[in-house]
This record gives structure tokens, C-alpha cells and sequence, in this order.
């Protein structure tokens, strides 16, 4: 069985003390939600600590929204994979759109990401996408396709077991427009296929997460396709009732 997981990627947004607010009202309300629903908050770098301590004891997950590339070190601004699971946090995303589109991020910088995740015992949560253009070019399984096999495809048996993949498609993030459930279904079950290409019967058990747009509204409709097995969510996540009921849409 494979995991059914709902993250909040709260980008840069909130403050510390309303980030904590804003963890106390989704563990608050955690006990409505199935326990077969994995839950998990990725606040900013700022108060990852806070949260952290705010959660303990619950069980809801917290990740970080980006790691260095390198181990330790001269590297002004960066955050490291270890100071990051030293806080007690389980996940990493990596590769998000954002960060692929604003700062520049390769399969050659994700590599090393991913690598400084695995050896500091984080999950990464790997993101792909096309933007509009590709996907009215009908390039869209091509895009994700070489996102993974170039990533993806360099980790080891072993690696490929802790991994989450979110098929975030980039006109559909923040846009209020999102992938019909059936346009999510079409890319996740292609998405399965080329793990299974080269990971074979363990890609089944690959949770693959939908991000864009995704609401109390269209949850529901959206998990109920086969290969789609939660959510990452952004702008529904700042809000506590929100996520929750996202968390309810299984
Ligand atoms: P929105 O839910 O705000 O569209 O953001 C999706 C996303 O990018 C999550 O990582």
C-alpha cells in the first residue's frame, strides 16, 4: 500500500510566531483526519526549529523547502542537510519549480541535493513539472520524463524506497488553474511507468503527490485517480482549516 501523503509548502510565507500558530491549528484538528493520511509542514528555514518543537509528539511530519548542495562550510546563506535533520525534520522538496525557474536549479545542482538528503537520513520530496508552453506543445511527458531519469534515476534501490515524487505542472501553481483529475491521473500513471522502467515492481510503491492549485474543492476529485496519492500544497496549506480538509478529501 502505498503512502497517502498531504504536505504544505508554505514557501516564504509566515512569520515564526505565525507559523506556530498555524502548526497548533492543523495538530489541532489532526485527530478528524484519517490516520492513514500522512501529514507534513514545510515552513521556512526561520522557524523550522519552532515547528518542529510545536509538532512533537503529534503525528505530523515536518520538512524543510530546499537544502545546499555541498556538506559544510564557506557557503554564505546556505543551509545544510544536517543542520536541517538536526532539527528533527524528515523531509526535504527539491527541485521545485520555483526554485528551478528563479534560481537556477539543474539535474547537476538536484544530483547533489539529493545525495546531501539521503546521507543525513531526509526524504526528498522531488518536484516536476512542464510549464505552459510545454504542456501546450504536448511536451509534458517528455519534461518530466527527463526530470526524472536524470535525477531520479542516479539514486540506488535502497534511496529510490524513501523517496516522494509531486507532479507539480508550473500553470497550475498559484494560478487558481488546476490539472483536471484526469489530466493528473494521465501524467502520474506515466510518471509510475517510467519508475517502473527502471526501478521495476518497487514503483508501486512511490507515493506521487499532485501540486497546483489543489483546495478543499478539488481534493477530492483528484485523490480519487489511482496513481495520485496526496497532495503538496501550497496556498491552501497557510491556512489551517484549509489543509485539514484537504487532509479529509482521502
Ligand atoms: P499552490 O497550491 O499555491 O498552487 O502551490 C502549489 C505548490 O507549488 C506547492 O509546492
Amino acid at each position: 500500500m502505498r503512502k497517502k501523503i498531504v504536505a504544505g509548502n508554505w514557501k516564504m510565507n509566515t512569520l515564526p510566531a505565525e507559523g506556530v500558530a498555524l502548526a497548533k491549528g492543523v495538530a489541532a484538528g489532526k485527530g478528524e483526519v484519517c490516520d492513514c493520511v500522512n501529514f507534513i509542514v514545510c515552513p521556512p528555514f526561520t522557524h523550522l526549529h519552532s515547528v518542529v518543537e510545536t509538532l512533537k509528539g503529534t503525528n505530523i511530519a515536518v520538512g524543510a523547502q530546499d537544502c545546499a548542495t555541498e556538506v559544510k562550510g564557506a557557503y554564505t546563506g546556505e543551509v545544510s542537510a544536517q543542520m536541517i535533520a538536526a532539527l528533527g525534520c524528515k523531509y526535504v522538496i527539491l527541485g521545485h519549480s520555483e526554485r528551478r525557474q528563479y534560481y537556477g536549479e539543474t539535474s547537476e545542482t538536484l544530483n547533489k541535493k539529493m545525495a546531501r538528503a539521503y546521507e543525513n537520513g531526509l526524504t526528498p520530496i522531488y518536484c516536476v513539472g512542464e510549464n505552459l508552453e510545454e504542456r501546450e506543445a504536448g511536451r509534458h511527458f517528455e519534461v518530466c520524463k527527463q526530470q526524472i531519469e536524470e535525477v531520479v534515476f542516479n539514486l540506488s534501490e535502497e534511496q529510490f524506497e524513501n523517496l516522494v515524487i509531486a507532479y507539480e505542472p508550473v500553470w497550475a501553481i498559484g494560478t487558481g488553474k488546476t490539472a483536471t483529475a484526469e489530466q493528473a491521473e494521465e501524467i502520474h500513471a506515466y510518471i509510475r511507468e517510467v519508475l517502473r522502467s527502471k526501478f521495476g515492481a518497487k514503483a508501486e510503491e512511490c507515493s506521487i503527490l499532485y501540486g497546483g492549485s489543489c483546495k478543499p474543492s478539488n481534493a477530492a476529485e483528484i485523490f480519487s485517480k489511482a496513481n495520485v496519492d496526496g497532495g503538496l500544497i501550497g496556498g491552501a496549506a497557510l491556512k489551517a482549516e484549509d489543509f485539514l480538509a484537504i487532509g479529509k478529501a482521502f
